[in-house]
């Protein structure tokens, strides 16, 4: 079984969002009072919603499944969710993307129930520029959240750090050499028109090209850029021989990477979105608690593929987006 959309591209990808809320504030993310949607909790997909939405798509061939936010880690018990998840057979990778926030207090348990790597968002290591850019932030909890992901046997640990200009732009050797000394995967992302500052954002956009610059004159001749084995991903990979380090450089601006997608978002109020920088999406909330069958479910979903669209245009058409959450929708 393989979900294939109008552009001939498999999906085998969804992205979960658990929550829109968030205990850190980025700027390029959420708004300084917070997200505060409308709506009551009966709004929010319950787990046993999430979990049989997720295995519909496992049925049709997703095998890839990553949950997200806002902070995934503030909702409560989200081990209920991994653990029923765990028992799906066609779903090979599980992961979370975290602020690594309250990571320490559960990594040992989401990798007890199939949680076997995480993606970090970090986007310094001085403690008060972290403190700033996350409006209140705490670097050491972070940094012990990976820590103990690396000590529970999480493999890959990958850390995301946005590159914005004037802000965190002279990081980018510092923390090579961390990821050097760590041995992860530090992964550089352009700034993306999306989010709580939208369009504003971008006037600390920091190129892709000029990022890997950076790092091949710090680490020099050791830079080698690797086959990349998940092709369908946003990242371009490379190794820095001698050492475990991987760097990523993820540029979904300047080079955007439509097509070869292989995703799909669900939002924590039950909304399939198709895109990240279109609208286009299908509400499964509402027909699933109208009492729909598992196959008029996964008919549904199909239909719905239906309507993914090519490509994104932050490029050409940025001033026309409309300016989603990046809460809601996971990033
Ligand atoms: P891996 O499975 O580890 O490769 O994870 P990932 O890169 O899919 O997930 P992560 O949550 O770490 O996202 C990394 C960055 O890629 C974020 O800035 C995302 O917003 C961006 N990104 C992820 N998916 C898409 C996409 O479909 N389109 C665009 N333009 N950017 C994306
Ligand atoms: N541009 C680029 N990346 C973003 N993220 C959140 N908002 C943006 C944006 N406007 C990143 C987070 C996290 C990932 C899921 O998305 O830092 O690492
Ligand atoms: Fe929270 Fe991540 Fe958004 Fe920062 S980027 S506010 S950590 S969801």
């Amino acid at each position: 079984m393989a979900i294939i959309d109008p552009f001939n591209r498999t999906i085998d990808y969804i992205r979960v969002s658990v929550t829109d809320r968030c205990n850190y504030r980025c700027d390029y993310c959420m708004p300084e009072q917070g997200y505060h949607p409308d709506g009551t909790h009966k709004e929010y997909l319950s787990y046993e919603e999430i979990a049989r939405i997720v295995g519909a798509f496992v049925e049709l061939g997703v095998s890839k499944v990553r949950l997200t936010g806002g902070e995934p880690l503030v909702r409560k018990q989200l081990t209920n969710l991994t653990g029923m998840l765990n028992e799906f057979e066609g779903l090979k990778d599980l992961s979370l993307s975290t602020n690594a926030h309250h990571l320490d207090k559960h990594a040992q348990e989401l990798f007890d129930t199939g949680v076997r790597r995480v993606n970090v968002s970090m986007d310094s290591l001085q403690p008060k520029k972290f403190e700033r850019i996350t409006r209140g932030g705490d670097l050491a909890k972070v940094l012990a959240g990976i820590d103990k992901a690396i000590e529970v046997g999480m493999t890959p640990v990958k850390v995301n750090m946005v590159v914005m200009k004037g802000n965190n732009d002279d990081e980018i050797e510092s923390m090579t050499d961390w990821a050097i000394e760590k041995g992860i995967e530090l992964r550089f992302i352009e700034t993306m028109p999306i989010g709580a500052s939208g369009i504003a954002i971008m006037d600390q956009h920091y190129k892709a090209e000029d990022i890997l610059q950076r790092v091949s004159n710090h680490v020099g001749a050791r830079l080698i850029e690797s086959e990349s084995k998940a092709a369908a991903g946003p990242a371009r990979h490379y190794q820095i021989e001698g050492t475990d380090a991987k760097i990523g450089i993820i540029s979904a601006v300047s080079q955007h990477f439509c097509e070869s997608c292989n995703r799909v978002r669900l939002t924590a109020r039950g909304v399939l979105a198709l895109c990240l920088g279109q609208e286009d999406s299908v509400n499964l909330r509402d027909p699933i608690r109208a009492g729909i069958s598992d196959d008029e479910l996964k008919a549904m979903i199909l239909k719905a593929i239906e309507k993914k669209p090519e490509r994104h245009f932050f490029n050409e058409n940025v001033h026309n987006i409309q300016f989603r959450e990046m809460v809601s929708l996971g990033g």
